[in-house]
């Protein structure tokens, strides 16, 4: 049995920005960090909104924090009483995160007697644009006499931005002039790069006898609630907020006012009835119950609600950020993090989130097909990482030297053309687990041909001999730029070369509609036969005859071995770039993540058992584990290798990055620290393919548990071709029951 809640004691200020991060809470449309409410900008305040960018000057482009609706602090006799200025005798954040709600407790002594502050909030994952608050305080005191109590809350425009500000113009009012004793307060954005409009609209209730005045200074609209307070009693305040975009609908802001308005008639509670119910269906098809290890399930479902609450179940063509909804970091860019380790969850949980995140690369076809356009290739190479449009925001320089303070080139964009066979990866994988063509058929076709047109014009065809190759690429493995014949990611453009062959058979056989759009556009027979061409001559590194490993890359045997101990200890800082032109790890076997192993977990049927765990066994004391994608993916692959009892280390990193807080938060210079939805999804994934062994045989689903030691059985819900399965394993049995249509 699990409690569903996370708690942390005490006040630290070391532990704000990965509080922001581990008590956060979202809907898919925005993320609130896990932040106090009198925080500030400082403090890593972030209402982080979802597919909607900025670009300030030459700064990075990165997605849009909201102005904070949440601000509010307190005053007591004309003395503050916030964090973290006043020193608390006693505090504790914590978050139930069965429903999404955050919570805080804190006790002052203050001279008044015992304050206690609680506050409650969530971000509604039944009405997507809306945040609810309750902010109650009580003083215990012997007395009677009464005190002097102000609430200052509002909207505090002064946001947290990496590479802001994002907004040019910030209009604060209330909803009717010259009247202070309004209902409503707003505060409307216009950003810099394309004048979109952000609004943020509040109002609020609070029962006892107070004056309101409202207060505009610093880029903060906030009431002023003055009231008499008698010690012992509760004073409680709700706050309702809406936040509404000019891109979500031109009438945004009647949307907006309306929202907050109808809210605060409904009331809190029963909005936090609403947002509950929300929560309890989505768990119905996710959670996952292990029997024997509770630290386990904990981590693991905490991992899921991350997942949960990034999910895009407001629109049906938008996919997740590297981070998540927790701030701007890695520019707010959709990663090959979402197919490759993202998407199973959503595909055997919720297949139109699944949807939805595929759709966004459909519509972004365009955006790839320019970059390819771009670098002199025909197809689509998609962004390494993708905003609107599928704009790639990558920089030539990713990375700070921290010696010099000058940029890096890194290659990232140029050269990790892996990222497009992820994404016919993810389609592929949609299409074979829904049993449903409409994808291919709204654009997925186009975009598999498109992909494998991008891989066939970069194919080197030696003069002599009469394979082809791939050369010039970063593999996942980013330490090690501009190598050839990754063996990953040659792999993958097989695959996709395989895919597109698929597609086209079924044109040629089957899908009419598909086949009736494309072939005015394409030479369809004139293709297959490329791409045949393409796939029996494109070299895959075999296993080496001695040791049964495939080389990462040409050249990689010939590394210098090192461990990463000995490595660590050539550090001459520790926020040092390990790859790159003269990282420490460049000219070694070191590599940052899973690479080769990444590529024997998906094709693992290609290779016998002994070849893969060799390749484990080679490749681990080989791995940083620098990224948090990492771990993962050894996970899997021990137990497909049927070493649980390897993967469980490597699933519990997976399942806990977040939780302990302790992921990197620094590459180079560059701040790097926030969610980790990929390792979230990867433990999931370790979970449900690995110690379940879920797969499919002949279109049917199976499953093949290797539990890890002291698991004595699992039970989750699956969701496989539009029917609802609950797999059940115990030591003894196991079996799949279907539950019809979910
Ligand atoms: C990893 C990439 C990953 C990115 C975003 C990098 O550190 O090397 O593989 O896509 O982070 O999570």
């Amino acid at each position: 049995m699990i409690n569903w809640r996370i708690e942390e004691e005490g006040f630290d200020q070391e532990r704000i920005s990965s509080h922001g991060n581990k008590f956060l809470v979202g809907n898919g449309y925005l993320g609130i960090r896990g932040t106090l409410p009198e925080y500030e900008k400082k403090e890593f305040v972030a209402v982080n909104l979802a597919g909607i960018y900025d670009q300030v000057g030459d700064g990075w482009r990165e997605p849009l924090n909201a102005p904070n609706g949440l601000y509010t602090y307190l005053r007591l006799n004309n003395k503050e009483y916030r964090l973290p200025q006043s020193e608390p005798e006693q505090h504790k954040v914590s978050l139930d995160y069965r429903h999404g709600v955050y919570e805080r407790s804190t006790t002052w002594n203050a001279a008044e007697g015992r304050l206690t502050l609680l506050t409650q909030r969530f971000a509604s994952m039944d009405e997507k644009h809306l945040i609810c608050m309750r902010y109650s305080i009580k003083v215990e005191d012997e007395s009677e006499q009464e005190i002097d109590a102000e609430i200052f809350t509002g909207i505090d425009a002064e946001v947290w931005d990496i590479n802001g500000p994002h907004y040019d113009e910030l209009n604060m009012r209330t909803n009717a002039e010259g009247n202070t004793a309004d209902e409503l307060i707003m505060v409307t954005g216009t950003t810099h790069e394309s004048g979109d409009q952000v609004g943020v609209y509040e109002t609020y209730r609070f029962d006892p006898m107070h004056q309101q005045e409202i207060v505009i200074e610093d880029n903060k609209i906030l009431r002023r609630l003055t009231f008499k307070m008698k010690p012992g009693k509760e004073y409680q305040l709700f706050k309702f907020i809406s936040v509404y975009t000019s891109k979500d609908h031109t009438d945004y802001e009647k949307l907006g006012r309306e929202l907050v308005s109808a809210s605060k008639h409904t009331g809190y509670q029963k909005k936090l009835e609403l947002h509950s119910k929300q929560w309890e269906k989505l768990w119905c098809n996710s959670e996952v119950m292990i029997d024997g290890d509770d630290e386990a399930m904990e981590a693991l479902n905490y991992s899921l609600y991350h997942l949960h609450c990034i999910a895009p179940r407001h629109t049906d063509h938008l996919s997740i950020a590297a981070r998540g909804l927790s701030g701007q970091t890695y520019k707010g860019a959709v990663f090959w993090d979402t197919e490759m380790f993202m998407l199973d969850f959503f595909l055997f949980t919720e297949p139109e989130v699944a949807k939805t995140l595929l759709k966004y690369r459909i519509d972004t076809l365009p955006g790839a097909k320019k970059k390819a356009e771009y670098y002199g290739y025909q197809g689509a190479f998609y962004a390494w990482e993708s905003q609107e449009g599928g704009y790639d925001a990558c920089s030539d320089y990713n990375v700070t030297d921290v010696f010099t303070g000058r940029q890096m080139r890194t290659y990232f964009k140029d050269k990790q053309i892996h990222i497009s066979a992820a994404v016919v990866y993810g389609i592929m994988r949609y299409v074979n687990y829904t049993g449903s063509l409409e994808l291919l058929a709204d654009g997925g076709a186009e975009v598999i041909l498109e992909c494998a047109s991008f891989y066939y014009d970069l194919l080197v065809k030696k003069v002599r001999g009469d394979r082809y190759e791939l050369h010039d690429v970063i593999g996942p493995d980013e330490y090690h730029e501009r190598v050839n014949n990754n063996t990953y990611t040659n792999r993958m453009a097989k695959y996709t070369f395989d895919s597109a062959i698929q597609i086209l058979r079924k044109l040629v056989y089957q899908d009419v509609r598909i086949e009736e759009r494309l072939k005015d556009r394409y030479d369809l027979t004139g293709l297959l036969e490329q791409f045949q061409d393409a796939s029996d001559r494109l070299y895959i590194p075999e296993p080496d005859q001695k040791g049964g490993v495939i080389e990462q890359f040409d050249g990689y045997f010939a590394l210098e071995e090192v461990s990463i101990e000995e490595l660590k200890g050539r550090l001459l800082h520790d926020k040092e770039y390990w790859g790159g032109a003269y990282g420490i790890a460049t000219h070694t076997k070191v590599i940052k993540q899973a690479d080769v192993v990444t590529m024997l977990n998906l094709f693992s049927q290609d290779y016998e058992e002994e070849i893969l765990s060799k390749n484990w066994e080679y490749y681990e004391p080989r791995t940083e584990h620098g990224s948090s994608l990492s771990a993962c993916m050894y996970a899997i692959l021990a137990c497909k290798c049927h070493m649980p009892e390897k993967a469980y280390p490597f699933f519990m990193k997976s399942a806990l990055s977040d939780i302990s807080g302790k992921g990197k938060e620094w590459a180079g210079l560059i701040y790097i620290g926030g969610t980790h939805p990929a390792s979230s999804g990867g433990a999931y994934m370790t979970a449900i393919e690995g110690f379940a062994g879920v797969h499919l045989e002949q279109g049917e689903l199976k499953i093949k548990p290797c539990l890890p030691p002291g698991w004595n059985g699992m039970s989750f819900p699956i969701i496989y071709r539009d029917e609802l399965y609950r797999v059940e394993i115990t030591k003894e049995q196991s079996s799949i029951h279907n539950l019809g249509k979910p």
